[in-house]
């Protein structure tokens, strides 16, 4: 069996801990959820593999007690999980569907019985229709809505909370899928890209100063980066593979950690961003206790011709995952060194996602996935290098606690420590799992 290194191979205050989305694993049909924007981009016809959606999923909204058992078997420290803002204000604003508000109390009140840790994402992407309506994440106003939200949401479970962050991965609610259009809402605009990219940190620091003054502890930010690596050796590939860095990584850590957009993006940006944008930096600057890094891969980027930021992704020569994805153990390094460097100092880094697809299968009443528990391996490796050198890495989460709806690619790819089959919906503990659990039981 394939090992992964033990809890003693870490500081004694690193945590572990695993994570997963609200519309990923719940099944958005049940408990008097309000139409989200991934129903309405789902059923448009080639969004989506096989069109599908959230609205079954694992079913996690019924079997969550068998979920968080799953979790705590392992051992880990930390849960990250995510609120509905669908399920618990159908309408985006006004009233609350006690129903969903009961369903996170219990599911915290659950992760605390069982004694890991809440790790609270208020936002993983599933808007509710209502507010899609009034233009999304391109109308300012969004800011107002989310912080109603987060209120209620503080009211409720900001007593038994560990961590929170506003907004999971803001290059995707911004580029993703405002200028890529490959998530909900599937525009490709530039300027609806400029507002978006901008009100998601606006909303993102409203959000921060509702948790702060409701006296919530441990706030912070989850960012996805993606390391550019020039397609060659020429000047021009190193400017696009600069820029493409511009747009996806630096945009919001700067924002947050330095009070401005990289000059490289603003160049493009510019004519499109909100009114008086420049104002918002003391709001999107709030102070925070840690940083959460997802990562995944590494990007070889070309320059290629048409209009800004004229640049394409070539094919690399790494192993890939399911996803297609290079396994580039170094870029975590890189961008953990990089983050202490230049942005985040004495401040705690977290790895908030890191993991990867496979087409795996249950043969014998077992999953062997040794790829995955490679994956993790050299990963842990690259975190272990980081802390070596000095770096405040705090904790390790997994992406995912069992397969699910991984968004435009359906239930088609599968990250899980646990297979989900998506007809019958009985779990089954893969090989990666029971390395995490041989790996943490080891302290004792
Ligand atoms: C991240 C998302 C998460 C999952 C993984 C594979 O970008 O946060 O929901 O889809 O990618």
């Amino acid at each position: 069996m394939k090992m992964l290194p033990k809890r003693a191979d870490f500081p004694a205050d690193f945590q572990f801990g695993v994570a997963t989305s609200s519309y990923q694993i719940e099944g958005h049909s049940f408990g008097g959820a309000g139409p989200t924007h991934w129903d309405t981009f789902a059923a448009t016809p080639g969004n989506v593999v096989r069109a599908e959606n959230g609205a079954v999923a694992c079913d996690h909204y019924h079997r969550w007690e068998e979920d968080l058992d799953l979790i705590a078997n392992v051992g880990f420290d930390i849960y990250r999980f995510s609120t509905s803002w669908a399920r618990v204000m159908p309408e985006g604003r006004g009233p609350v569907n006690r129903e969903g508000l009961d369903f996170y109390d219990r599911l915290v009140d659950g992760m605390l019985e069982r004694g890991f840790k809440p790790a609270l994402t208020l936002y993983h992407w599933e808007l509710p229709a209502a507010l899609a309506d009034k233009g999304g994440w391109r109308n300012r106003d969004i800011a107002s809505w989310f912080a109603d939200f987060t209120q209620v949401i503080a009211d409720r479970l900001g007593d038994r909370i560990w961590s929170a962050a506003p907004i999971n991965e803001p290059w995707c609610v911004g580029w993703l899928s405002h200028f890529l259009g490959h998530h909900a809402p599937g525009l490709r605009d530039i300027r609806a890209t400029a507002h978006a990219m901008h009100h998601v940190l606006v909303a993102h620091g409203k959000s921060i100063r509702v948790m702060r003054s409701h006296g919530m502890k441990n706030l912070g930010a989850v960012c996805n980066l993606e390391y550019p690596i020039p397609a060659d050796e020429t000047p021009e590939a190193a400017a696009a593979a600069n820029l493409y860095d511009a747009y996806y990584n630096r945009f919001f850590v700067e924002g947050i950690f330095k009070g401005r957009y990289p000059q490289e993006v603003m160049e493009a940006f510019a004519p499109h961003m909100p009114h008086n944008w420049e104002d918002d930096f003391a709001l999107i600057g709030e102070k925070l206790d840690w940083l959460g890094l997802n990562y995944y891969t590494c990007k070889r980027i070309a320059p290629t011709e048409g209009p800004w930021p004229a640049h394409h992704e070539v094919d690399g020569p790494l192993p890939k995952t399911a996803m297609g994805w290079e396994i580039y153990p170094e870029g975590l390094y890189q961008f953990l060194t990089r983050l202490k460097r230049e942005y985040t100092g004495d401040l705690p880094l977290y790895v908030t996602e890191n993991g990867m697809a496979a087409p795996d299968v249950v043969e014998d009443g077992k999953v062997e996935d040794p790829h995955r528990i490679a994956y993790y391996r050299d990963h842990l490796a690259a975190v272990q290098r980081a802390i070596a050198e000095g770096v405040p890495v705090k904790g390790y989460i997994g992406w995912s606690l069992m397969d699910n709806y991984e968004w435009a690619l359906g239930y088609e790819k599968r990250f899980g420590l646990v297979h989900v089959d998506f007809d019958s919906l009985q779990r089954t503990p893969k090989a990666s799992y029971l390395a995490w659990k041989d790996a943490l039981g080891s302290r004792g």
